[in-house]
């Protein structure tokens, strides 16, 4: 990746111009998807991960961002990955890339238990996503096979068979 695109922390400025990103990518109704019943809150802001393009200017515009939400699955406590979003014209560069494996070294081993993404089948296993195990309950339409996982501690989602696994916006 070139050196004009730098990767930074979220800070509350960038607010508005990472909503229209996420416009731009997922339609002015984004939050009908099911996946918006557990954002609910705020993102985590210091999770939140920005790329921004500074060849026109010092400060830089953004073109991708990556935001946690805390959610309980279960008692456990543990994050939502997401909206991930790369505008357009740099998609396929390894910016997605970037943000996720940077994002996982921040969260793994720091208390969150599990991390859960709605996200492309395809695309969230080359970093270590499993599919969700079936007792994990989801409220509304979705591909299942959408719904993966990654492991942020010592807990194995998948021994955790016993009981219906609910999932709640940790408000
Ligand atoms: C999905 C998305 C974040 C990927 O970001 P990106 O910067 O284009 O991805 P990368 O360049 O890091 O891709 C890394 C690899 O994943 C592959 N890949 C990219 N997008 C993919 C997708 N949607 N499905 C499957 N594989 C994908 C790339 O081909 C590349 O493969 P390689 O390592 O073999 O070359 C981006 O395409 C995007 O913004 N999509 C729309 C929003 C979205 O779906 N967000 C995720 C749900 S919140």
């Amino acid at each position: 990746m070139s050196d004009r695109y730098k990767l930074r922390s979220y800070f509350p400025k960038d607010k508005q111009s990472v909503h229209q990103m996420i416009i731009e990518e997922f339609g002015h109704d984004y939050s009908v998807r099911s996946v918006w019943k557990f954002r609910k809150s705020k993102p985590i802001e210091k999770l939140g991960l920005i790329v921004s393009d500074t060849f026109y200017s010092h400060h830089g515009e953004i073109v991708a961002s990556l935001q946690y939400w805390p959610i309980k699955i279960a008692e456990y406590n543990s994050l939502l990955l997401g909206p991930l979003v790369v505008k357009d014209h740099l998609k396929g560069k390894g910016i997605g890339s970037l943000l996720i494996n940077s994002s996982l070294k921040m969260i793994k081993n720091s208390g969150w238990n599990f991390c859960l993404v709605s996200g492309e089948p395809d695309y969230y296993p080359k970093f270590g996503f499993k599919p969700v195990p079936d007792n994990l309950l989801w409220p509304g339409p979705i591909e299942r096979q959408r719904l993966q996982y990654i492991g942020l501690g010592d807990l194995d989602l998948e021994k955790l068979t016993n009981k219906p696994l609910t999932i709640l916006s940790d408000i």
